[in-house]
């Protein structure tokens, strides 16, 4: 594998169209299709579906929950647009090229037309992907998803690639009721729902009849057909206050529960997380924009944590990319395994351990242990 470092390139420079050797920039570099793979503490996902037997091994990108969020006439928040913009120059460069792209969800932060036309601006510099968006609750609550579906089209659909099924789920919709009754108008039901740990608002779920369309869809699958599911939250329970949650977790689960491979990839959660729950694998993807806090520092009553990689104190305010950060996942044979590198942390590997049953952290440190983070 070749990093960036190997050809003396740094992303800084790749980003910036500074020369980078002579006569060489980074449209050159683009154009030339130099083989780099993203180093370490690289906001994006790449997920690798390996086979060993009639079907092709493929990989695709995943950027996910990105903020990009509107201040005043042309002004947007500088590190959530330099995450995203790093994402996707890194995209543009990975070898084995991505067959597509897939975005996690939050995109914008406040859902305004701005941040959404801006975040797909830059989203299109994309070097000829197909993109497939996932719905987050930043990009829903404002005008709920309406000039989002503008762009992308319906809010949850399928579609078959390689022999896999990939689902798209819009898990961020919540009540009628409390969607269209409890507001003065959008910009409250936004304000609301933008905030981690608002009381008011409501929790998270994919509702009737995106369920039954569910049921529908997975009826048509084979058992034997790998299926992997996009959500935004996470389709498990793990902390309803902050919607790491979705209320119809076990029924999706239960459609799922005949398949031979099933994955779970989810965002919002802007950390790592990694779980398995009977035949179903699950792995969070990282945020561009910033991390939260991890599960040691929420309320522990009546949650359910996934095992933890990186157990991270706090963000360390001088860099702004900590916790943020790239994973390799490898679906060999339905079971992820999943390879993270961080930035001042320790790099690692969760497999799945089929005497356990489970994957397993195979360089999992306690808190205490994990490297002291810089601090100025
Ligand atoms: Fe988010
Ligand atoms: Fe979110």
């Amino acid at each position: 594998m070749k990093h960036i470092d190997d050809v003396n390139l740094t992303t800084a420079q790749l980003l910036e169209d500074t020369p980078v050797a002579e006569n060489t920039t980074r449209r050159t570099v683009l154009r030339n299709g130099v083989a780099l793979v993203a180093g370490a503490c690289l906001p994006i996902t790449s997920v690798k579906l390996a086979f060993g037997g009639e079907r092709e091994d493929f990989t695709f990108a995943y950027i996910s929950d990105s903020h990009i969020q509107h201040i005043r006439g042309n002004k947007f928040v500088r590190n959530w647009d330099r995450g995203l913009i790093r994402a996707v120059a890194e995209c543009n460069l990975m070898n084995p090229r991505p067959d597509f792209v897939i975005y996690g969800g939050d995109l914008a932060q406040l859902g305004k037309k701005s941040e959404l036309d801006h975040g797909f601006e830059m989203m299109a510099g994309l070097n000829n992907f197909d993109v497939h968006y996932v719905m987050g609750e930043h990009d829903y609550y404002l005008d709920l998803g309406e000039y989002w579906s503008e762009h992308n089209g319906p809010q949850y659909y399928s579609f078959d690639h390689k022999g896999v099924h990939f689902v798209v789920l819009n898990s961020i919709i919540v009540d009628d009721d409390w969607t269209h009754n409890t507001w003065k108008d959008g910009t409250e039901r936004m304000g609301v729902m933008a905030g981690l740990d608002d009381p008011r608002g409501s929790p998270f779920m994919i509702g009737k009849k995106q369920l039954k369309w569910l049921k529908n869809d997975l009826k048509k699958v084979s058992k034997d057909t790998p299926v992997v599911v996009c959500s935004h939250s996470p389709i498990q329970k793990i902390f309803k206050n902050w919607n790491f949650w979705t209320e119809e977790a076990e029924d999706i689960q239960k459609l799922l529960k005949k398949f031979d491979k099933a994955t779970v990839l989810y965002g919002h959660v802007h950390q790592i997380q990694y779980n398995q729950i009977d035949n179903i694998s699950f792995h969070a993807v990282m945020a561009t924009a910033w991390p939260w806090p991890y599960p040691q520092s929420y309320v522990q009553a009546e949650s359910h944590l996934p095992q933890l990689t990186i157990p991270m104190n706090r963000a360390n305010p001088f860099f702004e990319r900590d916790a943020t950060g790239w994973q390799y996942i490898d679906i060999n044979s339905g079971r992820a395994s999943v390879n993270y590198s961080l930035p001042q942390n320790k790099s690692r590997t969760v497999a799945y351990d089929p005497d356990k049953g489970h994957p397993v952290d195979t360089t999992y440190q306690e808190a205490g242990l994990t490297l002291p983070q810089k601090r100025y």
